[in-house]
């Protein structure tokens, strides 16, 4: 959706004070271009929002791990939130303190704890019974203090979201039940390299209200009630963003003043994701061709599922505008879709546009987060370039080149 960062200014679309226009005359389309202004914003907000609980904020790199984009995230005093030991050498690479970044995952190799645990990474979130003893056999051997650790707690909640970005489910691959938490923390002294400091949930992804969050608190509290050297509780992500006007998602305060009372005295970690980076991105493309058929006109970008695959995984809608702002208020019904081969690659159904033309440029707004790095080189497409405007709102930098064609090859023998 439009922002106080991605807007109109005299006819055209903006990121903070640089024309869309400008920076595409530059780089070509497709390009993702993100404001590090609203980024920021974003992060502020989320730290204003929950202040009286004072969290360890961790940003979940999943989202968004350009390393310009990990690098402000963490310079405006985040810490990270990893799911592989190649998050984690992002992380670090970006300028992350070790002690400052959470490992989760569901499925950590031993190469990947061994490492994690070699960099002496602040927490390692654990989820299942098999990775403790991992966990403590690696410890051992690298002669060190005891890992920390929090473990992940399934709280068997159904979240109010798309049934792909649910966590908290008791049928999901995530976390450990109720019975396996109090197991493990019965048998502590069979893991003397590890000390159980915390706990953590993470319900979904874009909660569309707060009860599933609460309830899953409440539940975490009981459990851990009996265990006084677990204090650190971490309510993972999931603050949710408005991909359109229509979309009706309780504000971060909402949640905020929900979970505070709750956790009021408990040392809270929070890992935002999409929250941060979502609606500071958007994707820009060109338009190749109008193609009348069926009673239907496409909009044939140069933009595909393989650039951005979230209306294709999870249903997603994503607002789509014009980058020249439309001088008339008639406008037309869209299908905005890709060049590749799948049915499935379409931007957005029914997209209201005004007559379009080959060359003219559209925005695919709030594809900040999960967007580039779920991008594929589907079809043999090299993935498109990132664009960072720079706080001052003016500057901004290619923080990824488009991939060539010998790049699609490289790693071939
Ligand atoms: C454990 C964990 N924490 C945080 C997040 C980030 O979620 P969001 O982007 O909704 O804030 C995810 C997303 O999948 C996750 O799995």
């Amino acid at each position: 959706m439009l922002n106080e960062s991605i807007c109109y200014r005299d006819g055209k679309l903006f990121c903070d004070d640089v024309p869309i226009a400008d920076i595409v005359t530059e780089t070509g389309t497709p390009v993702y271009i993100y404001s590090k202004r609203r980024t920021l914003d974003n992060l502020k907000h989320i730290q204003t929002a929950f202040a009286a609980l004072n969290p360890h904020i961790h940003y979940s790199a999943k989202a968004n791990a350009n390393l310009a984009v990990l690098g402000a995230i963490i310079g405006a005093g985040a810490g990270v939130d990893a799911v592989s030991a190649g998050e984690i050498h992002r992380a670090l690479l970006a300028g992350a303190a070790a002690e400052e970044i959470v490992f989760a995952g569901v499925g950590k190799t031993a190469d990947e704890l061994t490492y994690a645990l070699e960099q002496s990474v602040g927490w390692i979130n654990v989820e299942n019974m098999g990775e403790m003893k991992l966990i403590d056999t690696i410890a051992s051997r690298q002669n060190r203090p005891p890992a920390r650790v929090a473990l992940r707690f399934n709280p068997d909640v159904t979240a109010d979201t798309h049934p792909n970005i649910a966590t908290g489910h008791g049928g999901a691959k995530f976390g450990l039940s109720a019975e396996v938490i109090r197991d493990i923390l019965a048998r502590q002294a069979e893991y003397p390299n590890i000390q159980i400091e915390g706990i953590h949930i993470h319900i979904g992804s874009q909660l569309h209200n707060t009860a599933a969050t609460q309830q899953a608190v409440e539940a975490t509290l009981e459990l851990i009630a009996p265990y006084p050297a677990i204090r650190t509780v971490n309510i993972g992500g999931g603050l949710p963003v408005a991909y359109s006007p229509e979309e009706h998602i309780p504000d971060w305060e909402t949640f905020a003043s929900a979970l505070t009372p709750l956790l009021m005295g408990y040392t809270v970690m929070l890992e935002p994701g999409r929250s941060i980076i979502a609606d500071a991105g958007i994707l820009v493309a060109s338009t190749l061709y109008v193609k009348e058929q069926a009673g239907q006109s496409f909009l044939i970008t140069d933009a595909s599922i393989a650039e951005l695959i979230r209306p294709a995984l999870y249903e997603a809608h994503h607002e789509i505008v014009p980058v020249k702002e439309p001088s008339t208020v008639s406008t037309q019904p869209y299908h905005v879709v890709g060049p590749v081969c799948e049915t499935t690659d379409v931007l957005g159904r029914g997209v209201r546009l005004p007559k379009m033309e080959p060359g003219d440029l559209v925005a695919v707004l709030t594809a900040g987060a999960y967007g580039m790095v779920m991008a594929s080189n589907y079809n043999q497409r090299p993935r498109p370039p990132e664009v960072v405007v720079l706080e001052d709102g003016q500057s901004w930098q290619i923080a990824r080149r488009r991939e060539t064609w010998d790049d699609l090859t490289r790693y071939e023998l």
